[in-house]
């Protein structure tokens, strides 16, 4: 790794961080100022495990040579070319790349630029699909309680996470939620997926039959609930939601935006739960993270159903400026390179028992009420301070960060997905630290 850079900005008040406690932060600031591989260094000269990934994304780890040589070259090739009506090469390379990991039957791929894109886009189609095919009555999305599918005004109203709903108005109209499927009564410290709680997804056609499958355009899920602090689907879960779908005619949306790439030890959750949705989104892993990028992954079907009227006129009236940018999309070629030389697709499958080992280990501690697995995700759930809800999570945080360990904490949950280059030692580290930060909470 580089010498630590010491350079630290002297004021910090002009930027208004994004889901941050900016007093907080401002007070006590904790800057990264170089990364690689699995590690950050801070602006005091401290390395950092990264348990997190970053937010999810960098799964091939920091500042590896493929990807960094890959948007080096590009953007002095070809920095921007137009996205709509004309192409470049890379967009279309990166495409035939792409749906050669989808599951079979998913082959077409639109392009955005984030998570919250890709959900907007998906929603968008989900809708117009229905139109073009005669159906316009389907305008009606269905989310899941605890869902979270980014920030934009379709993705916080199909999500189901109180904090990012309340402060903004009525949200879309025509949406409604199913239940969540945490139960810690009966699946509590589950090794992998739990034991109980198939039956939530007859939510779904309970809310099907309240609208009439009739108006019901889609259901969004995230096919394992990050955000909201690491959901498992229980056993059979998904296979039902897809059934359920199929009865009715509605289309399965899995937001695939921390599971793809890998994860699970399969390029997909879709892959892993042997559950195929019509739409698939993504964004985080395609590039590593490096360069923002997104894809929407469709069935055939649902593209084709577009491809119809004058060839001169437009099919769908969507898209974004920066869609298959060509900086995005080399930084994705070098990515998925980097993901088939290493065998990063399916290594989490390789390491899963060992990770699933280390985040059990915690489950004897002072304040742990769950701890849960699957893939390279773990979670350890704290029972919440009387009257401060997120603050024993939140201290945990700060402390992991001083002993040079990386986490992330939603609520009173500990939510770790390291980046798939992580090796079983570095496991090992990263529960040492957590269980030394765990035993100091109060
Ligand atoms: C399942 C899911 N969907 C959507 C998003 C939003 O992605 P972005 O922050 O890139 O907009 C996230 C981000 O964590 C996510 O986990």
């Amino acid at each position: 790794m580089n010498a630590p850079t010491r350079v630290v900005p002297n004021n910090l008040e002009a930027f208004w961080m994004p889901f941050t406690a900016n007093r907080q932060f401002k007070a006590n600031p904790r800057l990264f100022v170089s990364a690689k591989d699995m590690h950050y260094r801070t602006a005091d000269g401290r390395e950092v495990l990264d348990g997190t990934a970053g937010l999810w994304c960098c799964n091939a780890g920091h500042s590896r040579p493929r990807i960094v040589e890959a948007i080096q070259n590009q953007v002095a090739e070809l920095d921007y070319a137009p996205a709509f009506q004309m192409g470049h090469p890379k967009a279309f390379e990166l495409s035939s790349r792409l749906i050669q990991l989808t599951p079979k039957g998913i082959d077409h791929v639109f392009y955005t630029n984030s998570g919250s894109e890709s959900v907007e886009t998906a929603l968008k189609m989900a809708i117009a699909y229905h139109r073009v095919k005669g159906e316009g009555s389907r305008f009606r999305l269905i989310g899941r309680e605890r869902g979270y599918h980014g920030v934009n005004f379709g993705g916080v109203s199909v999500g189901g996470i109180v904090g990012n709903r309340k402060m903004f108005g009525t949200l879309l109209t025509g949406v409604d939620h199913i239940r969540h499927t945490h139960d810690l009564t009966r699946n509590a410290f589950s090794r992998g997926q739990p034991e109980y709680g198939a039956e939530f997804a007859e939510d779904l056609e309970r809310v099907i039959q309240l609208h009439d499958a009739s108006t019901v355009a889609a259901v969004i899920v995230e096919p394992v609930a990050g955000s909201t602090g690491v959901l498992i689907p229980p056993k059979g879960y998904l296979e039902r939601i897809r059934a359920i779908c199929d009865k009715y005619g509605v289309l399965l949306i899995f937001d695939e935006v921390i599971t793809g790439f890998g994860r699970l030890g399969q390029p997909f959750a879709a892959d892993y739960f042997g559950v195929t949705p019509d739409l698939m989104t993504t964004a985080k892993g395609i590039t590593s993270g490096v360069i923002p990028m997104g894809a929407v992954f469709v069935k055939k079907e649902i593209h084709d159903a577009f491809m119809n009227g004058p060839e001169h006129l437009i099919e769908f009236f969507h898209g974004y400026t920066y869609s298959a940018n060509p900086v995005a999309c080399a930084a994705a070629l070098g990515t998925l390179d980097t993901y088939q030389e290493e065998g990063l697709l399916t290594r989490a499958a390789e390491l899963a028992d060992h990770w699933a080992d280390g985040v059990h280990s915690l489950k004897d501690l002072p304040h742990v009420i769950d701890t849960r697995n699957l893939g390279l995700i773990g979670a350890i759930e704290l029972e919440p301070i009387a009257g401060q809800p997120t603050k024993r999570a939140f201290t945990a945080f700060l402390d992991a960060y001083e002993k040079g360990l990386l986490i992330r904490t939603t609520g009173d949950i500990i939510a770790l997905s390291p980046p798939l280059i992580i090796t079983k030692a570095q496991i090992d580290q990263l529960f040492d630290t957590l269980r030394g930060v765990l035993k100091a909470l109060d």
